[in-house]
């Protein structure tokens, strides 16, 4: 017996879970309940990928995986197709294989505005009664009067920002992944595609006896996931990706599937292209809902039919407004012809189809002047090249200086100080220059002379052969770099201290009121008090925000340290396990590896900080000031709220968002960055806007007042 998602109910959700609970507490398989084993977690992984409810927890699903892999190393010859083992793939992809696509993979027209798709729909509908368009048949307003009466449904889908990709199914089995190439063919990325874990590796066609079908979509990749793995790729001082539609589209031609799987790709199925059977639909709709019914992540979940294209257009304008929200980027929307009958008079060209439409969101691309590049210094003695440009409106905000990342990137985009340069902002993505125009130079641009020395110290610069930043070595004695570890520990989301922002910070740096991070802890306040633009009112805010330090969570003040590598997920990881900051400091190399998200990099750059006599000195004197090494909280993964999802929107009545935030995550509660189906409760105050709405229409979400939420985190 074969299990597909679909058709679970249930009871046979129940009785899955139930003896998923006895392999893992048995741990043990026998061989005639692989298929169970297989069915259990692929089912995970549709609830998990495509629902965004997961049923299984991570470690139950781990251990699953693993006897299931035991019991397929003890007989490969019962291994499954579809087991979740075959995504796992053995060594680097060689060349990708050049393949035909079954059909053309078409492009689309764009529309920008309501005035085209007006045009549009009465292209369409001119073409819907061809024989009628004649013009002894026009009325004398010059109308066709076959139109009165005819209507066009259409579907509106979103026009996901990342990487178009064909898949094809063979009896029920995921056989092929290919990119868009030329449109005609296509590389073979079939190992790449398997990575995807919200594409199922079977689905059953074969109850519409439908022995093949080829669909296509796109692979995107969340916002959330690219924030994570570029501020990954920052802290291995490696270049980050521009955006999330470049991490798409370079993650599919990815030698190593690891790396592929490491990237957390997603992908929504939007279209069935080909079908070797009876079409089990009629309308593009439809499909769509079958698509989804099949296991598969469609456009369905999102899309929305119409029969007037009035409101068509006024859908399309709304929906630009919130385009942030999604959890993914999109550039626009998708307009299809509903019905397929329809959709085949109508024809298309070899280029696109004429029945579907894109209809294309303001860019959020704008060309500006490079006036001149800085060089920051970091806190880890990273220099970075930042560009100051003619200031320009993009993407909702005036931008006039924006990071070049690193040299390579320079020489990669051919950028020279005076060029005209493109910017993109998209979203909550930090804008970055694409491109420059080196056809529009006058020759008076200048070459870009990367600094040897550091540009506040002036020691000579240092960059590891595998890394792409210069450094400046000076650590203690750099006073760029001093000046940028007390900035990020006083930050928000570290110490957080009010008052103590980074412009006095400078101020008293400068003057040398302070001199080190502990430096905080003895600042004059009597003679800055007397100091221009400073009360005894703000210095006495200032001192009761720096007394607060001293009984902030632990995560705070070991984000705060500005250890290299160790963001604020890992700072919270690594708090999560101990009751005390000393525990930290002896911990083993293969301790700290087996710490979420800790990977050999982070460990060792843990294990230096805390070998180093100069950290043990900074440690030493921090403790001796009265701060907290201890992890009252013991924000442990086992919290009440564990796996629990929220999201804040609004003004709360009585808490700050940052504070609520800290009291969800210290009962083990994850905050989101938006509504989705992931999501368990939306805290909602005083003018919430959209989220709200938006969790109202999902239905799946608990909406809560900050008083629910208070007695829910106790
Ligand atoms: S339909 C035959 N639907 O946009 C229909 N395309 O600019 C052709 N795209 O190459 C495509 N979201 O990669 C369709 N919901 C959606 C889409 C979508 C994104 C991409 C697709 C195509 C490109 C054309």
């Amino acid at each position: 017996m074969k299990y597909f998602c679909e058709v679970y109910t249930t009871q046979q959700e129940k009785y899955f879970l139930k003896q998923a609970k006895e392999f893992i507490i048995k741990s043990d398989v026998a061989t005639d309940k692989m298929n169970d084993v297989i069915a259990i977690l692929n089912y995970a992984d549709w609830k998990y990928y495509v629902k965004d409810n997961p049923v299984l927890a991570d470690k139950e699903y781990d251990t699953l995986f693993s006897l299931l892999k035991k019991l397929e190393e003890e007989n490969p010859s019962l291994i499954a197709q579809d087991s979740p083992t075959q995504r796992v793939a053995k060594g680097l992809n060689s060349d990708f294989e050049t393949v035909p696509h079954l059909v053309p993979m078409l492009s689309l027209d764009n529309s920008y505005n309501a005035e085209d798709l007006q045009d549009w729909h009465e292209r369409n509908l001119k073409l819907l009664s061809k024989e009628n368009d004649s013009d002894e048949q026009r009325n004398l307003f010059g109308e066709i009067p076959a139109f009165a009466g005819m209507t066009i449904e259409y579907c509106v889908e979103p026009k996901f920002d990342g990487a178009s990709i064909s898949l094809v199914f063979e009896n029920d089995h995921f056989s092929r992944g290919a990119t868009r190439g030329n449109g005609i063919q296509g590389d073979d990325i079939t190992t790449n595609t398997k990575q995807i874990k919200s594409i199922p590796l079977s689905a059953d066609f074969s109850s519409e006896k439908i022995k093949q079908i080829e669909m296509r979509g796109e692979v995107v990749i969340q916002k959330d996931k690219f924030k994570v793995f570029n501020d990954k790729l920052a802290a291995d001082n490696k270049s980050p990706l521009a955006n999330p539609r470049n991490a798409a589209s370079g993650s599919l031609r990815m030698k190593d599937p690891k790396e592929v799987a490491e990237r957390n790709l997603d992908a929504f199925v939007y279209q069935v292209s080909n079908i070797d059977g009876d079409t089990p639909f009629q309308t593009h709709y439809e499909s769509l809902a079958y698509l989804s019914k099949k296991g598969f992540r469609s456009s369905f979940e999102i899309a929305k039919v119409f029969s007037k294209i009035e409101d068509v257009i006024k859908y399309a304008a709304d929906f630009e407004e919130k385009r942030d929200e999604l959890p993914y980027e999109i550039d626009g929307l998708v307009i299809k012809v509903n019905d397929f009958a329809q959709q085949e008079k109508i024809g298309m060209t070899s280029h696109h189809p004429r029945w579907a439409m894109a209809y294309k969101f303001k860019a959020r691309q704008a060309t500006s002047k490079l006036l001149n590049i800085e060089y920051q210094v970091g806190r880890t003695g990273s220099i970075t090249p930042v560009a100051k440009i003619e200031p320009v409106y993009v993407g909702g905000v005036t931008i006039s200086s924006l990071s070049l990342f690193n040299e390579d990137i320079i020489k990669e985009k051919n950028i020279r100080i005076g060029d005209t340069v493109l910017i993109e902002r998209a979203g909550d993505v930090i804008p970055y220059v694409v491109k420059s125009f080196p056809e529009l130079r006058d020759g008076s641009e200048q070459e870009v002379i990367f600094p040897k020395q550091c540009p506040i110290c002036e020691t000579t610069l240092e960059k590891p052969e595998e890394e792409a930043v210069w450094r400046c070595p000076n650590y203690t004695g750099c006073d760029a770099q001093v000046a940028e570890r007390i900035i990020h520990f006083a930050s928000k989301n570290a110490l957080d201290i009010r008052g103590l922002g980074e412009s006095n910070i400078r101020k008293f740096f400068e003057m040398g009121l302070l001199k080190d991070l502990p430096g905080i802890y003895r600042l004059p306040y009597e003679e800055i008090k007397n100091m221009e633009g400073f009360g005894a009112k703000s210095i006495e805010k200032m001192q009761e925000a720096i007394e607060k330090t001293k009984s902030q969570a632990l995560h705070r003040l070991l984000f705060g340290l500005g250890i290299r590598y160790v963001g604020e997920t890992t700072a919270k990881n690594l708090a999560r396990g101990v009751s005390h900051l000393n525990e930290l400091s002896t911990k083993t190399e293969e301790e700290l590896l087996a710490i979420e998200d800790i990977g050999d990099k982070v460990a060792k750059s843990i294990l230096d900080f805390f070998q180093n006599p100069k950290s043990i000195e900074l440690l030493q004197e921090l403790e001796a000031l009265g701060l907290n090494f201890e992890n009252q909280q013991k924000t442990q993964a086992s919290g009440e709220l564990a796996g629990k999802t929220f999201l804040f929107t609004g003004t709360l009545p009585t808490l700050k968002r940052k504070q609520a935030e800290e009291m969800a995550e210290a009962k083990g509660g994850k905050i989101l960055s938006g509504v989705s189906t992931k999501l368990d409760y939306l805290i909602a105050g005083e003018k919430a806007g959209s989220k709200l709405e938006k969790a109202k229409k999902l239905g799946s979400v608990n909406i809560i007042s900050e008083e629910e939420f208070l007695s829910l985190v106790g």
